[in-house]
């Protein structure tokens, strides 16, 4: 989203075409579903992004992780997170279906592992917890562990076994999904929107940096960290979200030496949290660190080597591989870590955005949630919680150039 008002909207090229009922702005795989569901309800749907299929899923390691993710305080947002897990089979098999994508889809579980006796205390806690929430989580001992994965450390004192947190690629995530929304007559507008058109006390699309005018009878606000920078969005509805820098790495495994590791591991290393995430393909994704740096996306020294130095305690081994891949993305935060869904105090925006570290997981429900509201007008029961009216006004002070 460009910030740039531009007062001389024009009607879109081609003479006049049918509105849409939807427009969605944002073609990150939250917009892409809501935009396929949408249109798989028989809203006459479009979407306005110049890449669609890009955003911060040509980052994230794509970790279905609702259990080994769990945080103090997000017992909320667990209940989604579950109910996204739950869907996640489904979901693959039905975007696979439509598409004939391979989505790197793998139900391959997670171990979350200690080096020393503060991780090994730190996961024990988040063991009881996940116990209290009634999670399928098993405690195993650090020779368990390495039997599990030979090539952890020695001495690593202890783990998480998790049998239904799972992973996918999200960069075939999102192609395939642009290729369902194709298939499912999502017409793309491959340009950035410029700003909202608010009139007569309603959303009525946007205007895109190239002054053309896309009406739709409701938008969709789905930039990711981006949201909150769309001009013409009025005060008291602007998404409270921020980006969060996340730097990841990508290895890649030998196929003569079989998988360095056959499933996601996991660990709090000096306090950072890591992870490792082996694909079938021989990819390796280490990450991520989590930083308050505004919209940077640099790939620091500092950042590779701390991830580097961290995987390396895990897994001696990752040092002979080849580093293929460096690269930075925003994750969306919002201020307590749950995405926003639905309507706005403004009649005909709604949002899907703030989905922070969980934008893959939560991929199906959100696309189920997004396709009920705009067909009904409501928000189901489970996605309630996660109104965006639970916040009140954006300060004026929010920095909305792009
Ligand atoms: N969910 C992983 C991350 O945000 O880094």
């Amino acid at each position: 989203m460009s910030s740039t008002p531009n007062a001389s909207a024009r009607p879109s090229p081609g003479g006049p075409r049918r509105t849409p009922d939807v427009l969605v702005v944002g073609g990150g795989i939250i917009g892409l579903v809501t935009a396929w569901r949408a249109a798989q309800r028989g809203l006459a749907t479009a979407l306005v992004d110049p890449e669609p299929g890009g955003g911060a899923a040509r980052v994230a390691a794509g970790m279905l992780a609702a259990v080994t993710e769990l945080h103090y305080g997000e017992q909320t947002l667990l209940s989604l997170n579950l109910a996204s897990a739950e869907r996640y089979p489904g979901f693959a098999a039905e975007l696979a279906d439509a598409t004939g994508h391979d989505l790197g889809y793998r139900r391959c579980g997670t171990l979350a592992v200690a080096l020393d006796a503060d991780d090994r205390a730190h996961l024990r806690e988040l063991h009881a917890f996940q116990q209290r929430c009634g999670l399928a989580s098993e405690w195993l001992p650090g020779r368990e562990c390495r039997r599990l994965e030979p090539m952890l450390a020695p001495g690593v004192r202890g783990g998480l076994r998790v049998e239904g947190d799972h992973q996918i690629d999200p960069r075939r995530l999102a192609r395939a999904l642009v290729a369902a929304c194709e298939g499912a007559g999502v017409v793309f507008h491959r340009v950035w929107a410029d700003r909202l058109t608010v009139s007569g006390d309603r959303a009525r699309g946007v205007v895109t940096a190239d002054g053309t005018a896309l009406e739709a009878g409701q938008t969709v606000l789905a930039g990711g960290s981006l949201s909150g920078r769309l001009a013409g969005v009025p005060d008291e509805v602007l998404p409270p979200v921020r980006p969060v820098k996340g730097q990841v790495l990508r290895l890649t495994m030998p196929a003569a030496h079989g998988p360095l590791l056959s499933r996601t591991v996991r660990a709090v290393v000096r306090g950072n949290p890591l992870y490792l995430v082996p694909r079938e393909n021989g990819e390796l994704v280490v990450g991520a660190t989590s930083e308050e740096l505004g919209w940077d996306t640099t790939v620091t020294a500092g950042g590779v080597y701390e991830l580097l130095r961290d995987a390396h305690e895990l897994v001696p081994g990752i040092t002979e591989l080849p580093l293929a891949e460096t690269c930075a993305g925003l994750r969306p935060g919002s201020p307590d870590n749950a995405p926003l869904l639905g309507p706005t105090g403004l009649e005909g925006l709604l949002l899907a955005t703030g989905h922070h570290r969980n934008g893959v997981l939560l991929t199906p429900v959100t696309g189920d949630v997004m396709a009920d509201v705009l067909t009904t007008g409501e928000l189901p029961e489970q996605a309630r919680p996660f109104t965006p009216r639970r916040f009140g006004a954006v300060p004026a002070s929010t920095e909305r150039t792009a």
